[in-house]
């Protein structure tokens, strides 16, 4: 596993949206062989989504033939609703830039049929032959995407029930009420981030730093999802200073000195 220490948010939003733009020239997508990139939603990818649409309007980045697989979605939410994940992908990223409208995969929190519709967005990632890079944050319970402690780390694209501290977390999208967020979603699973090529995970703030030391000094365990990320051959930490202020000061320099040479 890297695990990369920045200074601030800024400062790992801006290099996690260059190493996405570096990934996806480095590519060269086609029509026919898009770049396939996984894509979180809440607080902490903003920053990044800014920075990826200056990068696009600067021309560092076409997203013409780029694939997007979300990670999850809220049962019960419209596309039209302001708190849906449909919505938020829209206003904070797809419609800054030249993204094509087929291009675009999110699960369908609307659905009627939740096996049929996990079946067929598995079945879609690996058409296009899987996601290339996975980009994604985590809970301050550990939950990568919305696999919430003790889902297995093996699983698939599914529903879920949220937990109560991951609803009270998301409640300030939701005018601060927790009864306004809905219980339930669909998530992809453990498994499927796994499949990736890559998985880079940012994790920033104070609230974070004891998932992140569960991350990478805690052993493997549903407890805590995120630590299946030690499992993946390509597995990346970006994170701020606060967020690795509970790592001991062994890991810290064990990483900043493995890394003060790389990308
Ligand atoms: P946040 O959420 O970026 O809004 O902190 C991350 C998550 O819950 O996975």
């Amino acid at each position: 596993m890297r695990v990369i220490i920045k200074p601030d948010y800024d400062t790992v939003s801006k290099w996690v949206a260059n190493y996405v733009v570096y990934r996806i020239n480095k590519f060269r997508p086609t029509a026919e062989r898009p770049f396939v990139l996984g894509m979180p939603t809440g607080g902490t990818p903003i920053g990044m989504y800014k920075e990826l649409i200056n990068l696009y309007k600067n021309r560092k980045v076409s997203f013409e033939n780029v694939a997007t697989f979300n990670m999850d979605e809220y049962i019960g939410l419209a596309p039209t609703d302001p708190q849906s994940y449909h919505y938020f992908m829209e206003e904070n990223f797809f419609k800054h830039v030249n993204i094509k409208p087929h291009n675009i995969h999110m699960l369908n929190g609307l659905t009627k049929d939740y096996e049929k519709e996990c079946l067929s967005y598995e079945r879609a990632i690996r058409k296009l032959g899987g996601v290339q890079l996975f980009i994604g944050g985590v809970g301050e319970d550990g939950h990568i995407a919305f696999n919430e402690p003790f889902s297995s780390l093996t699983s698939r694209t599914r529903v879920k029930t949220l937990t109560e501290s991951t609803r009270q977390a998301n409640a300030r999208f939701f005018g601060h009420d927790i009864n306004k967020v809905p219980s339930t979603v669909l998530t992809i699973g453990v498994g499927t981030i796994m499949d990736s090529a890559e998985v880079m995970i940012m994790i920033t703030g104070k609230h974070k730093a004891e998932a992140l030391r569960h991350a990478v000094e805690g052993n493997i365990s549903h407890v805590w999802t995120i630590s299946a990320l030690q499992m993946h051959p390509q597995g990346v930490i970006i994170c701020d200073e606060e967020a690795a202020s509970k790592l001991s000061p062994e890991t810290v320099a064990y990483f900043k000195d493995n890394e003060k040479n790389n990308f």
